[in-house]
């Protein structure tokens, strides 16, 4: 696994690295007390951690501080104040900025607004918003006044709104007129009205206005964000709430291997701490750089390399509300150009999906700015990795690979470029960062041998990581904490190599990625079962050269419906609408049976199995072989039929 080693510039940078690591981990609360003192507290903490009652660890006890001060207020008696926070362009085509000042008034003002409104601590928002402006000013004037914000993907469905207002029982919804998508107009507001028919928390619902389209208002229930705003004086100053560093800061839902989704829930103090710091050490951004993290504030990924981390550091992001190969496939690049990007973190993905379009739409453009690439979401394929590294950075930039989760809050595994930046293998996240006690481990909880895969679990408490599970403690012990008692599971494969290096290898449990983004088996399945037409579906991950991964589904009818093309056409199109698109299934094969256990389990291996064309291994405990054979010739036969799956 020896690459050309393009960044061996320091004599012995691993072992840097792994010193400064163990001696983090010999002294965790003395580590932690060091480095917190980085941000502003109202009052510093009593205890670093306390750990008397595992998994329910507490950072910084005794703490008091408030994210939105050190992300805005800690700027505003220096120059910064007039420095860019965002640079914000649409699709369209128009660019607006919005300087840290400007920021600080616009967040006081919502937090003004949200207050009138009856919003206090604790209380829950939902947010859910297209890549808009007012998208990270309403979690920070959320924050601000200590509630907690859940915000919800806008691409999501109505159905997944709903369940995630009434899991998180909010009572304000902030949405929008619309927003676009490749020149389309998408109907955000139609789809929260939908939602809202299916909840009773919802007190007020917040329009921003981002297209300009009538849209349905219900009286004494909904209001237009910039007509509330005019009503607040520009020099409104709310106090932030001085939060508890153990007080929730928000939730964010993600899916697991069961079908209702988890409501992560990360805390005030350690999740600032953690996105401060781990931004530090793996990007070691610069006072000028221009930072472009290209994810959706939806995901956790722009909750803390979009607003929290960037903000606290007081640089200046890109936002795009957009889609990336919109006009043309060199839109991405074009922004790199315009803005002078100078640090670019995206996802395998797309990164793929750059590529595929050919190396002439990178090389038109002016992409000499660029220092420094960074990857997530996904295990990046080392042919990815070369095109990103060659004919993108021009063998310029290293590729931070950043592996991490939802519930981690931030990185976890990556180059520490900020520590003591390690040679780089492509496709290899590297190590652990400090304060991170990460182990590969089999079945046993023995750790693994080099070079053989196993699963990574992380072995100490760290400040970013989790609290609970919103409202339910117990899935959180149980997910998380069953299977290797006192350790964190992650539910992913990995190898260490001879190097120590750490290779993640992708989910070992049934969680789909696709295109970077979570969804669950059953999640999926359950959405299909509720089509009339189905009575049972299982799904399974194919392999996709984009994409990483696509959801496939097996499917038996019910009785009266027969197979079709169109029948198929209509589940896809049903499923995208009740859990948006991303969860579309690529393909829908009907057979007359699933295979099963015994005891009634579907046996997802089979079917994996029956789509890579490998062989099917054990099937004593099957309960019914000639499903598997059914499946097969469903599966032969679809391919014949249209020219592959
Ligand atoms: C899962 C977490 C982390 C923010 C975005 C996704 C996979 C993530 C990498 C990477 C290999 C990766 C893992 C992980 N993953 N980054 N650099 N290399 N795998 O957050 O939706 O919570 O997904 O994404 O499988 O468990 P998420």
């Amino acid at each position: 696994m020896s690459e050309s080693l393009p960044f061996d510039e320091y004599k012995t940078p691993i072992a840097n690295l792994l010193e400064v690591r163990r001696r983090s981990i010999d002294d965790l609360e003395g580590f932690w007390d060091e480095k917190a003192r980085a941000l502003h507290w109202f009052k510093t903490w009593d205890k670093v951690l306390d750990d008397s009652n595992p998994p329910f660890y507490k950072w910084f006890v005794g703490g008091v501080t408030n994210i939105s001060y050190n992300a805005l207020d800690v700027h505003m008696d220096s120059w910064r104040k007039n420095k860019a926070a965002y640079i914000w362009e649409s699709e369209e085509g128009t660019i607006k900025t919005l300087t840290y000042l400007e920021l600080y008034r616009e967040v006081n003002k919502f937090a003004k607004v949200l207050k009138d409104l009856g919003v206090k601590k604790g209380d829950r928002v939902t947010i859910y918003l297209p890549m808009v402006p007012e998208l990270p000013i309403s979690l920070l004037a959320t924050v601000r006044l200590g509630a907690m914000h859940s915000v919800v993907f806008s691409g999501f469905s109505s159905s997944a709104l709903a369940d995630r207002i009434n899991d998180a029982e909010s009572k304000i919804l902030i949405t929008s007129d619309g927003g676009y998508r490749r020149g389309k107009y998408i109907p955000i507001k139609e789809w929260a009205d939908e939602a809202l028919k299916n909840t009773d928390t919802i007190e007020k619902v917040i329009v921003v206005r981002r297209t300009g389209k009538e849209v349905n208002m219900v009286e004494g229930r909904d209001y237009y964000y910039d007509e509330l705003m005019s009503k607040v004086s520009e020099s409104t100053y709310i106090p932030p709430e001085p939060m508890k560093a153990e007080d929730p800061l928000f939730i964010l839902y993600t899916s697991g291997t069961t079908g209702k989704p988890k409501g992560v829930q990360h805390s005030v103090g350690g999740y600032m701490v953690w996105a401060y710091w781990t931004l530090k050490w793996a990007f070691d951004p610069k006072e000028d750089d221009i930072w472009w993290c290209s994810a959706d504030i939806g995901w956790i990924t722009g909750h803390t390399y979009i607003v929290y981390a960037p903000l606290m550091h007081g640089l200046t992001g890109i936002m795009y509300d957009g889609a990336p190969n919109y006009p043309a496939p060199d839109r991405v690049w074009e922004i790199i150009e315009r803005h002078r990007v100078t640090i670019l973190y995206t996802s395998p993905t797309l990164i793929r999906m750059l590529m595929g379009y050919g190396d002439e739409y990178v090389l038109e453009h002016d992409l000499s700015s660029l220092r420094v690439l960074g990857s997530v979401g996904e295990p990046i394929n080392p042919e990815a990795w070369k095109w990103y590294y060659t004919v993108v950075g021009k063998e310029r930039c290293p590729i931070i690979d950043t592996w991490w989760q939802t519930e981690t809050g931030g990185f976890m595994i990556t180059p520490a470029r900020g520590i003591s930046l390690v040679p780089l293998k492509p496709g290899s996240a590297t190590f652990p960062l400090p304060g991170i006690d990460a182990e590969v481990v089999d079945e046993d909880g023995n750790p693994a041998k080099v070079g053989e895969r196993g699963y990574l679990i992380i072995k100490k408490p760290w400040p970013g990581m989790l609290q609970t599970l919103w409202k339910d403690p117990d899935r959180y012990k149980e997910v998380y904490f069953s299977r290797y008692p006192g350790a964190y599971y992650t539910g992913d494969y990995c190898i260490k190599d001879e190097d120590g290096y750490f290779w993640l290898l992708g989910r070992a449990d049934e969680v789909l990625k696709v295109a970077g983004h979570r969804i669950g088996t059953m999640e999926l399945e359950s959405a299909i079962v509720s089509h009339p037409a189905v009575s049972e579906a299982a799904v399974v991950a194919k392999p996709d050269p984009i994409k990483m991964e696509v959801p496939v589904a097996f499917v038996v009818l019910t009785s009266g419906y027969e197979p079709s093309e169109e029948l198929a056409n209509e589940i896809k199109k049903y499923v995208a609408k009740s859990m948006g698109p991303i969860a579309r299934p690529d393909s829908i094969f009907f057979v007359a049976s699933l295979p099963k256990t015994r005891s009634g389990k579907i046996m997802r291996r089979l079917l994996k199995a029956v789509i890579l064309g490998k062989p099917l291994g054990d099937i004593t405990t099957l309960e019914d072989a000639a499903s598997v054979e059914a499946i097969k010739k469903a599966y032969e036969e679809f391919k014949k039929a249209v020219g592959g799956a």
